[in-house]
């Protein structure tokens, strides 16, 4: 499927970017009740998925509305990662995504996420092998700058282009800077010369950023922490209505994880969730820390619906 028909429905072209222990089932599917274009599953391990881990297979849960949605894969073993999106566990997905640009030590350490930067000719054949095992269906990779430096980011985009992939997503950042300072999106207009759609990755809060990485060159964009707590910013992207109620939305939440998970952890991914849901919002540090303390989804539920009834003008979030 070409990327122009994957978002060819899409208010926006706008993609949930992956963030381990946030972007399950619940929130991927919050986030497209605001429009988002594409979303991405948690990263999973190639190689735990061949070897049968059901702690992994956990992670690729999906609800009915779930469509558009890439799995993300990392490893760094051609035939591995080639043999792990047959599986019907990857297969169920509409495209995979493979990660380059993990920069947590034990990923790097094993050969995986951002080590794949400093060895672009496995990082092709990981990329060739993983089109020919999936075909028709898209396939993107997630990369980063570089790892000290910007030095061979275009090469690296054009490389993964040449190998296969159907787009690329940049998070504009080394892998040095981790998540500190600024993404910095000077060889924006470069990149997009690599023969593929590109997206854009950090920092982005904004329909004017949004905008202004359009016109630098990039097909759409990724968005990671701007999302959390915050799912109406697909909505601000494509510059639709849209009214949100928090304490319903979080109540949603807590439903949608209670279907598949067992209860002791929802609460702890809810308790997450919730910090994000009442970031930026008068006087939270009593509930924040109850939330935290909480035992159950329940008792975190009721911290939240009682934060609302004495603040009941932080509830509905509207921009008509
Ligand atoms: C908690 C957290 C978990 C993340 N997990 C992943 C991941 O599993 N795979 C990935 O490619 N990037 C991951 N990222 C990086 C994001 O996808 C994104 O590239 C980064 O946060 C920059 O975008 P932002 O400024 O919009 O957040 C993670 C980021 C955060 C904050």
């Amino acid at each position: 499927m070409s990327v122009e028909k994957l978002f060819a429905n899409a208010p926006a072209k706008t993609i949930l970017a992956p963030m381990a222990g946030y972007t399950d089932f619940a929130f991927r599917s919050i986030c497209k009740d605001y429009g988002v274009g594409l979303t991405v599953t948690e990263m999973v391990s190639a190689k735990a998925l061949v070897m049968g881990n059901t702690q992994t297979l956990d992670l690729l849960h999906r609800l009915d509305n779930d469509n558009n949605c890439f799995c993300q894969i990392f490893g760094h073993e051609p035939e591995v990662m080639a043999e792990c999106v047959t599986y019907p566990a990857l297969a169920k997905f509409e495209g995979i995504d493979i990660n380059m640009g993990c920069p947590v030590k034990k990923i790097v350490k094993g050969g995986d996420g951002s080590a794949l930067l400093e060895n672009p000719t496995l990082a092709s054949k990981c990329i060739t092998a993983v089109k020919n095992a999936i075909g028709a269906k898209p396939l993107s990779v997630k990369f980063r700058l570089g790892v000290d430096d910007d030095k061979h980011a275009v090469d690296f985009a054009k490389m993964c282009a040449d190998s296969g992939a159907d787009f690329v997503t940049v998070h504009f950042r080394t892998r040095k800077q981790m998540y500190a300072g600024h993404a910095d999106y000077t060889l924006l207009p470069q990149i997009a010369t690599c023969g593929v759609p590109v997206f854009a990755n950090g920092d982005v809060v904004s329909r004017e950023q949004y905008l202004e990485l359009l016109d630098k060159g990039a097909f759409g964009v990724a968005v990671g922490r701007g999302a959390l707590g915050r799912p109406q910013i697909f909505a601000e992207i494509a510059n639709n209505p849209y009214q949100i109620n928090i304490p319903q939305t979080i109540r949603l939440h807590a439903q949608s994880l209670l279907l598949h998970l067992p209860e002791k952890i929802v609460a702890n991914e809810l308790k997450k969730h919730v910090c994000f849901y009442l970031k930026g919002k008068r006087s939270t540090k009593s509930t924040v820390v109850a939330v935290n303390l909480a035992k159950s989804t329940e008792q975190i539920l009721q911290l939240v619906d009682a934060y609302f009834q004495e603040y009941p003008q932080f509830s509905e979030v509207t921009n008509d």
